[in-house]
């Protein structure tokens, strides 16, 4: 840990180099999500990766806590008990020399906006794909959201042990859907009954499977030289055919390139069995040998807003900073305390220390911070960039909230979409309404969907990106502010966030569409469209307005 009297509460604004020690630690640090299509294989490959790491004991505790996928009740039901969810959201763990943060992704595609949020707290992905299946529309969505930041992604075919497709066309089908190059590391030897293992393209090895006899702790049996030969002779077909797509692969150039992984123009690929423990281990070394420690990150120096000047905040400057990407309810409902999900991205967290909150101005002190280790919280005693910091508070922290030691600026790219559903909450007994009101605002602070009050309707708009969110705040309604509220579908085709750069203009503009027009959690101005002509007709009438279909958290248009 490093000596308090390094950071001066009183440092410049300017970039201050932090000691040897917070430099050494970023080094060590991976963070990461793993993507996939629902049933591709995430948990079962979460669960693999906690066990090699020796995060968790046995295989079943990950599968355990699987939120159901399918039936809402069964969501519900799990995340009533909230403390589960919460437990398993971040799972640090070390491997080797790394400290090894995996942030878990809602499996459900109407929980979209928060794998979203969740995507931009890491520095690398792992993108589960069904071998049988190929690429599936989950994963076209989420490797579009890693597009955006270039994030480096590490692809995982899974279920090798079934009859599956043949590699050439699932590796060809990834190229030109998801529009990333593969370069495979490993190649199957057969599949099904017939697999043998896979082909270390890199090391010119073969890693053997043998199924019923797999180890518990994921090591698996290298076969070199004279040992390939001698598997060969059983399973010359397999070999065979291997060894005409290997060499069809290398002649369309697909070699590994570190650089272009890191830019995520390339993506290394594995072929393997979660649920066998092959080939997972192989996931676990490219992610300590390839995948990038925390990178610089870009925020808005000074001022609140698009305009202030960016610098590149480097992970290993002195002064703490770094933001909130998720909320969760915590798990006691009579205390309406809240945990934020906090992603370090410079400097060191020590308990006890006191930071500024960017969007208020006012002093805090984080002095309960947890890490989430994998079975279990703990007290957190020091923290790096790359980490991510449970912090509990009461409403003040909100999705894209930055906290600093010293300099003031915003973290960019934590994006609000917008909404594809709208409801308005009816109230089964109108004297809740101040109760509705305030659950509501709550709820769309944390995140949970997204509360419109329109300008000339007392009534708030709710929007969301999947029906389960409208199911799971009237749930949470219910039970935690006593409100019992049904949702109806408003007749709202799409909305935008609305800015121009004149404010006679716009004043016009709000005055004549007045009836259309709200604002959302930070005030922003907000136009809900009928539908598609109406959203176009006004885009047309209106030239000067800026119609935007998302907009960054934590930032006022
Ligand atoms: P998800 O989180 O991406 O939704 O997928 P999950 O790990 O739950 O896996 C989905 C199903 O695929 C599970 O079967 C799991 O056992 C199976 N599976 C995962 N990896 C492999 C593999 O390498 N080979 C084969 N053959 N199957 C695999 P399930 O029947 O839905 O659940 P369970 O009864 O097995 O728990």
């Amino acid at each position: 840990m490093s000596d308090p009297t390094d950071t001066p509460p009183e440092a410049t604004t300017e970039a201050k180099a932090g000691d040897g020690n917070i430099a050494r630690q970023v080094g060590r640090r991976r963070t990461f999500a793993i993507i996939s299509h629902p049933d591709a294989g995430k948990t079962t490959l979460t669960e693999k990766l906690l066990l090699f790491g020796g995060a968790i004991q046995m295989a079943g505790t990950v599968k355990a806590r699987k939120s159901g996928r399918h039936a809402t009740s069964d969501w519900l039901e799990v995340e009533k008990q909230r403390g589960i969810s919460v437990a398993s959201s971040v799972m640090q763990f070390t491997y080797g020399d790394c400290v090894i943060n995996l942030l878990d992704t809602p499996g459900h595609q109407d929980f979209s906006e928060d794998t979203y949020r969740v995507l931009t707290a890491v520095d690398a992905a792992v993108m589960v794909v069904d071998a049988a299946k190929g690429v599936e529309a989950q994963t076209i969505k989420l490797l579009e959201v890693c597009r955006l930041r270039n994030t480096p992604i590490i692809t995982f075919i899974n279920k090798m042990d079934r009859e599956v497709r043949d590699p050439l066309e699932v590796l060809d089908e990834i190229e030109s859907v998801l529009k990333i190059h593969c370069a495979p590391v490993t190649w199957p030897i057969g599949m099904g009954k017939r697999f043998v293992g896979v082909y270390h393209l890199l090391n010119d090895e073969v890693m053997r499977f043998t199924p019923g006899e797999e180890r518990a702790d994921g090591e698996v049996e290298i076969l070199r030289g004279a040992e390939i030969d001698r598997l060969r002779a059983t399973c010359s077909q397999e070999f065979d055919q291997m060894r005409d797509e290997t060499e069809l692969v290398k002649g369309a150039g697909a070699s590994f390139h570190l650089e272009d992984f890191l830019k995520g123009k390339q993506s290394p690929v594995f072929f393997g069995s979660g649920i066998n423990n092959f080939g997972v281990r192989e996931i676990l070394q490219a992610l300590i040998d390839w995948a990038p420690p925390p990178q610089p990150r870009e925020a808005i120096v000074g001022n609140l807003g698009a305009n202030g000047e960016s610098r590149m905040v480097a992970p290993d400057e002195a002064n703490f900073t770094g933001f909130v990407f998720k909320i969760q309810a915590n798990m006691d409902p009579n205390h309406r305390d809240r945990i934020a999900f906090f992603r370090v991205c410079s400097g060191e967290y020590t308990p006890g220390m006191k930071v500024k909150h960017r969007r208020t101005g006012k002093e805090m002190k984080i002095a309960n911070a947890v890490v989430f280790m994998a079975n279990e919280r703990s007290r957190m005693d020091d923290a790096f960039a790359g980490d991510i910091i449970g912090i509990h508070n009461h409403g003040q922290l909100q999705i894209g909230d930055v906290l600093t030691e010293s300099e003031m600026l915003t973290y960019k790219g934590i994006p609000y979409f917008a909404p594809d559903l709208f409801s308005r909450a009816r109230l089964r007994d109108p004297l809740k309404s101040k109760q509705l009101n305030k659950g509501l605002r709550e709820l769309g602070e944390e995140g949970a969907i997204q509360v419109f009050a329109p300008l000339v309707d007392s009534t708030l708009l709710l929007g969301a990106v999947g029906q389960l969110q409208f199911e799971v705040v009237e749930h949470r309604l219910k039970a935690e502010y006593g409100v019992d509220a049904v949702f109806e579908r408003a007749g709202i085709h799409t909305a935008r966030w609305v800015t121009c750069d004149n404010a006679a203009h716009l004043a016009e503009f709000v005055k004549a569409q007045q009836q259309r027009l709200a604002r959302d959690v930070d005030e922003n101005l907000v136009y809900l469209a009928d539908n598609r002509v109406n959203l176009s007709l006004a885009m047309e009438r209106w030239p000067r307005v800026k119609f935007h279909n998302t907009r960054e958290h934590g930032q006022t248009l």
